[in-house]
């Protein structure tokens, strides 16, 4: 029966998922080695939980509940010490990732079962850092947690099939709709958006047409919420390139190759939202989209 969650990284998505686990009668523990990461978490959390509440998704007592399930550490032995499941939501970078997994692996009780929200990496690689590879899954989720209903579910070489079983029930539980898919580059999520972004930039890099025309026939066309480009901005440009070139050495298939221009842009600090410029020029306050060039 799985009751205690931890949440290492209280990041974008840590705090996302810690949020919906303690929505959802879970007491979570979120950790992070950064003091203020883990306080801005709070807030993020306290005011997504006023916006539901204003939307009547939750109530205001829920919103209580949410604050009161919620423990923050950067100790992660605190963290985890009666913890069910774990779910890893640090910095995307392999070394931070392995070596946090051997520190579950020592910390968490051996029953515990140890998930990654990995984007990218290969989940049997982070498993095979531990002593228990077949309790290690990838859970998937998508940004913003609280909102986006799909949990890709990633079986690793090892994984074993009752905790799959494990993880989809209780992503169920959260009311999401789980997707159980392979261990393989950019498993199906990435595997199918970052070539369709790439090809998006290749049409922007070959002058085929401009950014709003390209993103205005993806949401008309085909009724995507977002463009590629605009969504790429929203993602991060170096986390796209850094998934793409994920793709093109996993598969040594050169189809995968980022467009210069995307790495260029990268190279330049024009990362999307987070930086003000990606494809679009972002100012505080303002919801226009204004291409940046
Ligand atoms: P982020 O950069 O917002 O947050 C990462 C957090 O991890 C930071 O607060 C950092 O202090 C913390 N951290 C780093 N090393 C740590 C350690 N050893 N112990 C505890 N905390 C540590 O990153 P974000 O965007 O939340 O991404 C987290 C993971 O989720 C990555 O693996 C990423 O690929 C994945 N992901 C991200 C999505 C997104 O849209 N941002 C979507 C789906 C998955």
């Amino acid at each position: 029966m799985i009751k205690n969650i931890a949440v290492i990284g209280a990041g974008t998505m840590g705090n996302g998922i810690a949020h919906v686990f303690a929505q959802y009668g879970f007491n979570v523990s979120l950790v992070d080695t950064s003091e203020a990461a883990l306080e801005k978490a709070l807030q993020t959390i306290s005011r997504n939980a006023d916006r539901q509440v204003s939307k009547e998704i939750i109530t205001q007592a829920t919103k209580e509940n949410i604050l009161a399930a919620l423990h923050t550490t950067t100790a992660m032995e605190t963290g985890l010490a009666d913890a069910d499941l774990v779910i890893e939501a640090a910095t995307e970078h392999t070394g931070v990732k392995l070596n946090i997994f051997k520190q579950l692996d020592e910390l968490a009780p051996p029953s515990a079962i140890l998930a990654t929200n990995t984007s990218s990496i290969s989940i049997t690689a982070i498993a095979a850092a531990t002593q228990r590879p077949g309790k290690v899954i990838g859970m998937h989720f998508m940004n913003p947690v609280p909102v986006m209903k799909l949990v890709e579910v990633i079986n690793g070489y090892a994984t074993a099939p009752q905790v799959t079983d494990e993880v989809v029930r209780i992503s169920r539980e959260l009311q999401k709709v789980p997707c159980i898919v392979k261990d393989y580059p950019g498993f199906i999520a990435n595997r199918i958006l970052m070539p369709m972004i790439n090809e998006a930039v290749y049409s922007l890099y070959e002058g085929v047409a401009g950014i709003t025309e390209i993103d205005t026939v993806m949401k008309l066309g085909m009724a995507h919420a977002m463009g590629p480009l605009q969504l790429a901005d929203f993602i991060g440009l170096d986390v796209c390139l850094s998934i793409l070139k994920v793709l093109q050495e996993g598969f040594g298939n050169p189809k995968y190759a980022p467009c210069p221009l995307l790495v260029n842009m990268v190279a330049a600090g024009k990362t999307g939202v987070k930086s003000g410029e990606g494809f679009y020029r972002y100012t505080p306050g303002s919801k226009e989209m204004v291409p940046a060039f």
